[in-house]
Formats: structure tokens, C-alpha cells, sequence
């Protein structure tokens, strides 16, 4: 089975609702038909606005970059996956390092918010990366297959299909270092193989892997020709429309 190849932008905690209304339409206006996902991930406030935005536009999405893993009560400030799911999105960005490192959410925590996400027929783009000591003592394969053990083979077959990954090493994110299209081959092949054999190869590779990290116009080409790499998870050049497109553009067919 052919995998998606997606580009999703996360916007983090930036624009307001008048600038992400803008951003937006202008990437409605500058995309191009193709076969690519592109998947729109800004703060809760824009879901709903963007989502009529998004509506019949084929081949873009909306997504969180976030949720609680309950499904209602009295949990001030949060926001449940339902709620999400109400406003048109259909993924959730989950374990993103900056909610590992900032709101110390750990595996444990980040499993629940992916059965939340996943009982809300939406979809978990679940990330997962070490940071620079981790590498540096060549323990970063052993540390992203413990966040994927841990964060999603609980999941049954069917569940698990509806994973997206996202390989974001911590010391490539608004850094301008990436790694090297090398390292996120490896990487990503690293993390289909575990997948091979805990679902089997089918599912494998049927799973889009994307990468993030200081991920640009002028290296995406490079890194999408990569075999295992699907598309990116895409932080501050996917707050500029021009950028952003041109990364969605970055494929090897689309060239
Ligand atoms: P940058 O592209 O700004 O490095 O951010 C990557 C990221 O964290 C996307 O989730």
C-alpha cells in the first residue's frame, strides 16, 4: 500500500485570529492540486474558522496541536478531542517535545491523549525525538523506540493505522541545524522497522513518518527524496505562505 506523503504546518503558539485567517487563505489560494496531505495545525481559536476555510478544498485538513486525554469535566483551560472533532478538525498533533519539555507530559500521559484522539475518529500526529545528549551518547534510537513503545503499541492493528509519526529531534527544532537527510533516513527506517515488527510489514509501510526540525524551502527537497521520509511536520517557515507552499511543493514528483 502506498503511504501519504503530508506536510503539516504547526503554527505553535503564533498569529492571532485576523493574521491566521490570512495565512491561511492565502495558502488556499496558492495551493495546487495534488496528492499531498497538507494538514493546517494552529491554536484552538482558528479550528473552527479554519475548518469552513478548509471545507472542499480537497486534500487539506485541519488539526490541534493538542488535547486532554478526558473526554469532558471540570479540567479549567483544557480542551477535549471531542470538541476538536465538533469543529471540523481531524488530527491532533500529540507529544510534541515542547509538551514533553514545557507541561511535562510523559509517555504514560501522551498514550492516554492518543486513545482520545483515536475514540474521536481523529487522527494522532504523534512525535517523538531525542535531544542533543541523547544523540551525542548514541542513545537516540534506543529513546525514540521507548516514546513509540510506550506512546502507541498498546494500539490494536486497526488503531494504529491511523497513526501519523512525526521524527522531530529536539536539537533540530528552531535551531536552523536539521539533521542530515542521512541521519533522518536512518532514523526513520529505524522506527518503520520497529513498527514491521510489532504490526507487521503491511502496516509498516503504510505508515507516513514525517520529519521536523528547522525543516525549510531549501533543504525540504532533500529530505523528502529520502525513502522512508513521507513529509514534514513544519514549525516557523510554515507561518509564511510562500515557504510553506514551497515545502509542500518539495517532493520528487511535484518537481
Ligand atoms: P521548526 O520548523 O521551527 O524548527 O519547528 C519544527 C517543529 O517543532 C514542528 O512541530
Amino acid at each position: 500500500m502506498k503511504r501519504r506523503q503530508i506536510v503539516a504546518g504547526n503554527w505553535k503558539m503564533n498569529l492571532n485570529f485576523q493574521e491566521g485567517r490570512d495565512l491561511a487563505s492565502e495558502i488556499i489560494r496558492m495551493i495546487k492540486p495534488s496528492n499531498t496531505l497538507t494538514v493546517l495545525c494552529p491554536p484552538f481559536v482558528h479550528l473552527n474558522h479554519l475548518s469552513v476555510l478548509a471545507n472542499g478544498i480537497s486534500n487539506l485538513e485541519i488539526g490541534a496541536q493538542n488535547c486532554h486525554q478526558s473526554s469532558s469535566g471540570a479540567f479549567t483551560g483544557e480542551v477535549s478531542a471531542e470538541m476538536i472533532k465538533s469543529v471540523g478538525a481531524n488530527f491532533v498533533i500529540i507529544g510534541h517535545s515542547e509538551r514533553r519539555e514545557y507541561f511535562n507530559e510523559d509517555d504514560e500521559l501522551l498514550a492516554k491523549k492518543v486513545d482520545a484522539v483515536l475514540a474521536n475518529d481523529l487522527q494522532p500526529i504523534f512525535c517523538c525525538g531525542e535531544k542533543l545528549d541523547v544523540r551525542e551518547a548514541e542513545s537516540h534510537e534506543a529513546l525514540v523506540q521507548s516514546q513509540i513503545e510506550k506512546g502507541l503499541f498498546h494500539l490494536d492493528s486497526e488503531a494504529f493505522a491511523k497513526v501519523v509519526i512525526a521524527y522531530e529531534p529536539v536539537w533540530a527544532i528552531g535551531t536552523g541545524r536539521t539533521a542530515s537527510p542521512e541521519q533522518a533516513q536512518e532514523m526513520h527506517h529505524f522506527i518503520r522497522s520497529l513498527i514491521a515488527k510489532k504490526y507487521g510489514k503491511s502496516i509498516a509501510s503504510a505508515t507516513s513518518i514525517l520529519y521536523g526540525g528547522s525543516c525549510k524551502p531549501d533543504n525540504a527537497v532533500e529530505i523528502f527524496s529520502q525513502p522512508d521520509v513521507d513529509g514534514g511536520l513544519i514549525g516557523g517557515a510554515a507561518l509564511k505562505a510562500k515557504d510553506f507552499i514551497s515545502i509542500l511543493q518539495s517532493f520528487p514528483e511535484n518537481l
